[in-house]
């Protein structure tokens, strides 16, 4: 072993050193006692012996690549200890060139506050995150099976949206939140579940009564959605809660104040209910339903158009209109 790497074995956290094909050259007490491995029983051994897949593929990509180019690097490894249990930790890489050969030295630190589970990035809770409220949305709606190409496409368009009008008008709204828009908008019609489908799907001219009834359910939504959180209960749906909720409860609010359910007016309404309110009108035009044909994507444009200002937000319909004129919008649906 190098002399001048020796000292970093007296670090209070686990240190392991390798050479320059990643085999294990020491390690120190620390890294003896959270791993169960003996310095007799691994020395030698290539580093990637604790691997395992609960790191992502792209974790080791980012660390191969910076180590390569002689930089040092950071991240979250999930390994296995040699009881087999699992152990989280963030641990620092840095290379050191010694008489003209490579040596890496790996710092853990344990995340104490996973003493079980395992961690997962925020991109991957973004992503189960996402194929729950899809799941949650398409079984609350399961009585009409077309909805699930309306809710696919509402989802990309307003995700298409809330990007450009971010872009746009410079709203600084980090790629999580508007992530959440996106994952949250397939919940809009979720209280239409607790709708009689005699009055849901009623052909024709619906008398006001029914009318009142299936206004009800931005409201029956939040209610909804309010039980399933405080069941799961869990910190990490929180910010998604609120844009669920903003989204479910205020997609039918108009700009103008003539909506429902509590006609709020302009910025009142929350903004991802303003762009949820855009693309799902936009999409209900360009689909076909029972009462009617569907509308070609000019005339659904020139639509928001008309009513820019009126049911939709001024700057909205802009933002959606640069999408338009750029080709961005998804093609006609068949539905
Ligand atoms: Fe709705
Ligand atoms: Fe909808």
């Amino acid at each position: 072993m190098i002399e001048s790497l020796q000292s970093f074995l007296s670090l209070a956290d686990a240190v392991i050193i390798t050479n320059e094909k990643h085999q294990i050259l020491a390690v120190n007490k620390t890294y003896e006692c959270i791993t169960g491995y003996s310095s007799e029983l691994i020395v030698g051994k290539k580093a990637s012996i604790l691997r395992t897949k609960h790191t992502p593929d792209d974790t080791y990509v980012g660390m191969y690549e910076a180590l390569n180019n002689g930089s040092p690097w950071s991240g979250i490894f999930t390994n296995r200890k040699r009881d087999k249990s699992l152990w989280h930790s963030s641990i620092t890489i840095s290379p050191f060139i010694i008489e003209g050969s490579t040596y890496f030295v790996g710092v853990f630190r344990e995340l104490e506050q996973l003493d079980r589970g395992y961690y997962l990035d925020e991109k991957r809770v973004a992503s189960i995150q996402a194929s729950l409220l899809k799941v949650l949305a398409i079984s609350c709606e399961i009585r009409d099976p077309g909805i699930e190409p309306h809710l696919t496409r509402v989802q990309k368009l307003t995700e298409l949206l809330a990007q450009r009008h971010n872009e746009r008008c410079q709203l600084d709204m980090p790629e999580l939140v508007v992530a959440g828009i996106a994952h949250s908008s397939i919940l809009h019609d979720i209280g239409k579940s607790a709708i009689p489908e005699g009055i849901l799907y009623k052909p024709g001219r619906l008398a006001d009564y029914e009318r009142t009834i299936i206004e009800m359910h931005t409201v029956i939504g939040v209610d909804i959605i309010g039980k399933i959180y405080s069941e799961l209960d869990d910190e990490i749906f929180e910010n998604e809660f609120s844009t669920a909720k903003n989204i479910i409860l205020y997609h039918h609010e108009k700009w103008d104040g003539t909506g429902y359910p509590h006609r709020l007016r302009g910025t009142e309404i929350p903004l991802e209910a303003r762009i949820v309110s855009v693309v799902d009108v936009f999409d209900a035009l360009i689909s076909k339903r029972p009462y009617k044909e569907k509308w070609s994507i000019p005339q659904a444009v020139q639509y928001l158009q008309e009513n820019r200002g009126k049911h939709f937000d001024p700057d909205l319909v802009d933002s959606f209109l640069t999408l338009y004129e750029e080709g961005e919008l998804l093609p006609e649906s068949d539905t």
